[in-house]
């Protein structure tokens, strides 16, 4: 193997379900552009594992993410009410990517109703009501175990502050509900205080997670760094999206100790699946931070600059984003503008 064939990095890549495999290739195709030397270890279709009575998670990923530490995913199915638990989180859990990391900021070109948003939440990922403890008391009643540790709460608070401090953000402001739930939500606070109290140089507040809704609405910009629990960190970084422009645009990290999982936060789109219709820059931009993990930072922004000329020439654009062109055509058009940089 020749020296320029030789792959500096090894990464799992899980195509997922839907619309997954279509930006997955896309989002391969402009690293390779980029001439980000990727060695990936492409996982099969779940669809065909499963078919054949594997286990995809036991007998694929955890395996491949255990050995190359980093991964790039797209989004996987998960069935509502009924049906095996969500994969999503299987993955995070198990790997203990304890940290959801996912960066708000406006994309030039995407119309959206505020500018100049600049965000990055926080999220818990590993416990709090998605532990999935759930059981019928009687017939009627069903009881939901909301799991939240000083060990999780602490770790996540610390990797907040070092955040902060690593990348100059200058506020931090714990997102909470404990005026009701005062052991739970208690306990994510004053394990965020103790942690805060060692990082003077971050200005450190707090809201009550309703409040914080309303806020973020009226006001993005007063907001630096968000710290959440798992399910409101879900929910308001959904809603901090909206901002922006939505789920198309934002792109997220799961990180932890010994892996960091990458993903678009949009999911399989089953309506458009199959007809080179989506939008692959959600993933593209989740690509775009696991560079920047990598420390491939050079092509890191090579990409971003392409992507942004792009949205600020507002054409060629998927349907999703006002746009006419295909999921391929916006590639090739990602990858031309690299090359003319
Ligand atoms: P969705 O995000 O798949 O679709 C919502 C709408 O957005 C649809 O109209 C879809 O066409 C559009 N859309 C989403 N991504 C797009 C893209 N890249 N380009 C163009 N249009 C796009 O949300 P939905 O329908 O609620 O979920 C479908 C499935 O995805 C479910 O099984 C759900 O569990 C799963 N999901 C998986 C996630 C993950 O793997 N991280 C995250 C969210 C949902």
């Amino acid at each position: 193997m020749t020296e320029a064939t030789t792959p500096k990095h090894h990464v799992t890549l899980i195509p997922g379900d839907g619309i997954g495999p279509e930006i997955s290739r896309a989002v391969q195709r402009i690293l390779s552009a980029a001439n980000v030397h990727i060695g990936w270890e492409e996982m099969p279709m779940r669809a065909d594992v499963e078919r054949k009575g594997g286990n995809y998670l036991t007998d694929f990923i955890f395996p491949s993410i255990e050995k190359n530490r980093v991964a790039l995913k797209g989004p996987l199915a998960t069935a509502v009410v009924t049906g095996a638990p969500s994969l999503n989180v299987a993955i995070r859990q198990h790997l203990e990517l304890f940290a959801n990391l996912r960066p708000v900021k406006n994309l030039e070109g995407v119309s959206s109703v505020f500018k100049n948003v600049d965000i990055v939440i926080v999220r818990e990922n590993t416990e709090d009501l998605y532990a999935g403890l759930e059981h019928i008391v009687v017939p009627g009643v069903v009881e939901s175990l909301k799991i939240i540790t000083e060990k999780a709460s602490t770790r996540i608070a610390e990797f907040a502050f070092d955040y902060a401090v690593k990348f100059g953000r200058k506020k931090i402001h714990g997102i909470h509900k404990a005026n009701i739930m005062k052991l739970s939500d208690g306990l994510f606070l004053t394990s965020i205080r103790k942690v805060a109290t060692r990082f003077p140089q971050v200005e450190y507040k707090e809201l009550i997670i309703d409040n914080a809704c309303m806020q973020l609405v009226l006001d993005p910009h007063q907001f630096d760094v968000l710290l959440l629990t798992n399910l409101y960190g879900d929910i308001m970084s959904d809603l901090a999206a909206g901002l922006v422009g939505g789920l198309g645009v934002v792109p997220s990290g799961n990180i932890g100790k010994d892996a960091a999982v990458f993903e678009a936060v949009h999911g399989t789109a089953p309506d458009i699946a199959g007809k080179d219709m989506a939008n692959p820059t959600a993933l593209l931009m989740s690509a775009i931070m696991m560079l920047d993990h990598l420390g491939e930072d050079r092509a890191a922004r090579n990409i971003e600059a392409a992507l942004r000329d792009i949205y600020v020439a507002g054409q060629p654009l998927t349907r999703d984003v006002g746009g006419k062109s295909s999921t391929s055509e916006f590639t090739d058009a990602v990858i031309a503008r690299m090359h003319s940089q």
